[in-house]
């Protein structure tokens, strides 16, 4: 029998009507859409606005797409890992609660959490369930309610954010498809560069980090940049040499959408052409955990059973890395 790999079989993508444009955000902070959309790429990102409804309404919607556009029972999930930054609450998992909404009431679900790299980091685990031969159906959702943590009068971060989610199925497959390698890395010299300083064990709630507004998105954009283009360059160009992978063997590269530009080194080092460089930034911003599967739901048609596709996060922490992927089915 062949070895078992874990290839994705389905996707789901959901985002919020609200559209929050350049030409908004300028009567809001000192900004205008030629800066925008030269620094970053983005025009405009979707905002979740009704009150009470937090990531899992997002990550539920994602699923539910999924579940209906592959016609599965929910019932044969056996586990569903959520990817998030912005959990409903810090405390009672989310993805425990969106498993028992959609139905997956015989599967275990838990968070994980790598700021922009959480739904890479959450491919690998979702594949090693799989490859184990442990568990045959992996749901892996990325949401994240970004509008919940920005401060909408801090120009520096408010321009780069959207909330939104996206879902992958993981399943066995027994011709060679699926999650082929993987390059992980993380940093912790990251932690002061992009962070929310309190609501956590150091600096708990008080009415003085509410006062200094310290529950908001502070990032160093320009130090981030910086580690951003060279620690996702530096692993998805390493990722095509040990695996003897040219610029021609790959059919596209799937990587975070933070900033139009930190993509566009990533595929320059890479030497993929730019039609193969796939691109929702201009639609969504930065999703945080779900860039990527919104760049699968957004993509699916195009892709091709065997296509070789390169993953490319960075995030937070620093965490980021690389996913040499071979797709497993041609969409309907
Ligand atoms: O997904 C998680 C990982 N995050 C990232 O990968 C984000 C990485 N960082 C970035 O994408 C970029 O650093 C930003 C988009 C955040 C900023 O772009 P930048 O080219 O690094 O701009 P900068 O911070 O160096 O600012 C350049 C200038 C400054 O003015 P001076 O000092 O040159 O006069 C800023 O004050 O642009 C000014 N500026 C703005 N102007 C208009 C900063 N933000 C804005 C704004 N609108 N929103």
């Amino acid at each position: 029998m062949n070895a078992i790999t874990a290839a994705i079989t389905a996707v789901g993508g959901y985002v919020p009507d609200f559209v929050l444009s350049n030409k908004v955000l300028e009567t809001m902070v000192d900004t205008n859409d030629e800066w925008i959309t030269s620094r970053t790429g983005i025009k405009e990102r979707r905002i979740l606005k009704e009150e009470g409804k937090g990531t899992s309404f997002m990550a539920i919607k994602a699923a539910e797409d999924l579940i209906a556009k592959a016609n599965i029972d929910p019932l044969e999930i056996d586990m569903v890992i959520m990817a998030t930054a912005t959990p409903d609450m810090p405390v009672a998992s989310t993805g425990v609660y969106v498993a028992t909404e959609i139905g997956a009431t015989n599967a275990f679900a838990y968070d994980l959490q790598a700021a922009c790299s959480s739904f890479l980091y959450g491919m690998s685990t979702a594949a090693a369930y799989i490859q184990s031969g442990r568990y045959k159906k992996v749901l892996l959702i990325g949401a994240d309610k970004m509008s919940s943590i920005i401060d909408y009068t801090d120009r520096a971060t408010c321009i780069i954010f959207g909330d939104g989610a996206g879902a992958v199925l993981f399943e066995p497959n027994y011709e060679g498809l699926g999650l082929q390698d993987e390059l992980l890395k993380s940093d912790g010299v990251g932690r002061d560069f992009l962070k929310i300083e309190a609501g956590g064990s150091i600096l708990p709630p008080s009415q003085k980090t509410l006062d200094d507004n310290k529950h908001f998105v502070f990032q160093d954009g320009k130090t981030v940049f910086k580690y951003a283009v060279s620690g996702m360059a530096d692993v998805s160009e390493k990722i095509m040499q040990r695996n003897n992978l040219t610029k021609e063997d790959v059919n596209w590269l799937v990587a975070h959408q933070a900033n139009k530009r930190i993509i566009d080194a990533t595929a320059n080092r890479m030497g993929v052409e730019e039609d193969k460089v796939l691109i929702n930034i201009h639609k969504y911003g930065n999703t945080t955990s779900a860039t990527l599967p919104l760049l699968l739901s957004d993509f699916e048609n195009k892709f091709k059973k065997g296509d070789t596709i390169i993953f490319a996060a960075f995030g937070g922490g620093f965490t980021w890395g690389s996913i040499y992927l071979k797709w497993a089915y041609d969409t309907k």
